[in-house]
């Protein structure tokens, strides 16, 4: 996986040239005469416009804000200024949020094309702004971003268990793999039902990263994620258009690992666990049907009606392992949904919790790093729809419930630790369309907001 270039940010700020952010009112009097307004410049977010000095030179660049200033206007940069040397002409605050939003906008997903090299542009890094940690964030975000921006054939259950691997051993953490029919033996009967079809050499398994955890006078932290490396459906397999883009159904994973690498590299004062499942929804005869009955590692058997719910049943095995370490906050991640999307679209992910102190913590620190949530019920009355005959619970809600990713929260509740907090989002982990600073692919998404709920809670030394 690729590292984001450290000298984005420098500190020596001569020759720079000065980045102006401009919205609508101020595109014609931005300091560029006629200029701006000879060149179409409208102060639209993410436009961007070159000022010259008259000398072969740029006297300033004005970047687009919209209507009101939004810091993460600069991630358009990167992409769109020639190679230089610049600096944010922002209130110190503003300048350090910018700072951080342009080492996002720098990222690029090169691994099958060569694509426009943006290690030219460099940014002085702003006032106060503690260089080590934003490259820190960023390079988190790329990470995820990365592995789900991956095709499925080169992100494998044995590819996440790599990157796993590289981030435990950086880290000094201890890690443990659990794959194939050894996850019957260690009791996680679900993850084997949904990853039994694929290839032997993409086998189903389950990633336990462990870090403090003899420190018990610290608070206990566990991040889950969803890795299903591609998610056909299974028998009941995906229409054409609904599978298109299924390589991103890892994304829990890829933003649970990321977060739990952040966490260790801030060194937080708490006792951390990572626990993903990695496995590829496939179709082969020995695949997992509509209508079989699995069991959970917590007991409960669960009849399949729908074997493109397949997140919720892999999700189910780890939040109760999760919940056997006795956390205090447990936060897990997924692509649970398409009906997530329906609800809020592909810029906000629904956040479940029953905490409303977490709920604002989170809501708070996505408003605060421009990394937003929105929170949704785990509403009681649903829970009905959960309810078979013949089992202690099925996968497919009953059509009645309608809100399929309150459903789907509901049914991971029953399996989520009973220690401490919980909390669920059901990412998308996708920009659908480009813009600038947002190109069309991989999103990390409330890792930020999670991040800096943690440190608010946890601010250490
Ligand atoms: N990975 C999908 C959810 C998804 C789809 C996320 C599109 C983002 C974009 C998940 O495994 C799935 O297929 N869910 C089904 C559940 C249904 C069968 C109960 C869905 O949402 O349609
Ligand atoms: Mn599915
Ligand atoms: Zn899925």
């Amino acid at each position: 996986m690729s590292a984001l270039h450290r000298d984005l940010l420098t500190t020596d700020g001569q020759g720079a040239v000065p980045v102006r952010f401009v919205g609508p009112d101020g595109a014609t009097d931005a300091g560029a005469g006629g200029w701006a307004g000879a060149n179409g410049f409208k102060g639209k977010p993410g436009q961007i416009l070159p000022v010259p000095d008259g000398q072969g030179g740029f006297a300033a660049i004005l970047v687009g804000t919209g209507e009101t200033f939004d810091p993460l206007s600069a991630r358009a940069l990167a992409a769109g200024l020639p190679p230089g040397l610049y600096r944010l002409e922002a209130e110190p605050e503003a300048a350090r949020k910018a700072a951080l939003a342009f080492l996002l906008g720098a990222y690029v997903f090169d691994r099958y094309k060569a694509r426009p090299d943006r290690d030219g542009v460099r940014l002085v890094a702003p006032e106060g702004l503690d260089v080590e940690a934003a490259l820190r964030i960023a390079a988190a975000c790329a990470l995820a971003r990365e592995m789900i921006d991956t095709p499925a054939a080169d992100m494998g259950p044995l590819q996440i268990e790599t990157i796993a691997r590289e981030i435990a051993e950086a880290a000094g953490a201890a890690i443990a793999v659990t794959t194939g029919d050894a996850l019957l033996d260690e009791t996680y009967p679900a993850v084997h039902a949904v990853g039994r079809a694929a290839a032997p050499h993409r086998a189903p398994r389950v990633i336990e990263i462990g870090w403090n955890l003899d420190r018990a006078d610290l608070p206990l932290v566990a991040l889950v994620g969803k890795g299903v490396v591609f998610d056909s459906g299974g028998l009941d397999i995906k229409a054409a258009a609904g599978m298109r883009n299924m390589k991103k159904d890892m994304g829990g994973a890829a933003h649970a690992l990321a977060l739990g690498r952040l966490v260790m590299q801030a060194e937080l004062p708490v006792r951390l666990v990572v626990l993903v499942a990695a496995v590829e929804n496939a179709i082969s005869a020995d695949a997992f049907r509509p209508g079989d009955i699995l069991n959970s590692r917590k007991g409960l058997t669960i009849e399949i009606g729908n074997t493109d719910a397949e997140g919720r049943l892999i999700l189910a095995d780890i939040l109760t392992r999760a919940g056997e370490h006795a956390p205090d906050l447990t936060l897990d991640f997924a692509t649970l949904t398409g009906a997530a999307r329906v609800a809020l679209g592909p810029e906000l992910p629904p956040l479940y919790t029953d905490d409303d102190a977490l709920a604002a913590d989170l809501l708070e620190a996505g408003r605060a790093v421009g990394d937003p949530l929105w929170r949704m019920p785990l509403w009681a009355g649903y829970r009905a729809a959960l309810e078979t005959e013949i089992a202690d619970v099925r996968n497919d809600s009953a059509a009645w419930a309608q809100a399929g990713s309150v459903t789907a929260a509901l049914f991971l509740q029953k399996f989520a630790p009973t220690t401490g907090s919980w909390a669920h989002m059901d990412i998308f982990a996708w920009n659908p369309r480009a813009r600038p600073g947002w190109p069309e692919g991989g999103e990390a998404q409330a890792l930020r907001a999670c991040y800096a709920m943690l440190k608010a809670r946890y601010p250490g030394s």
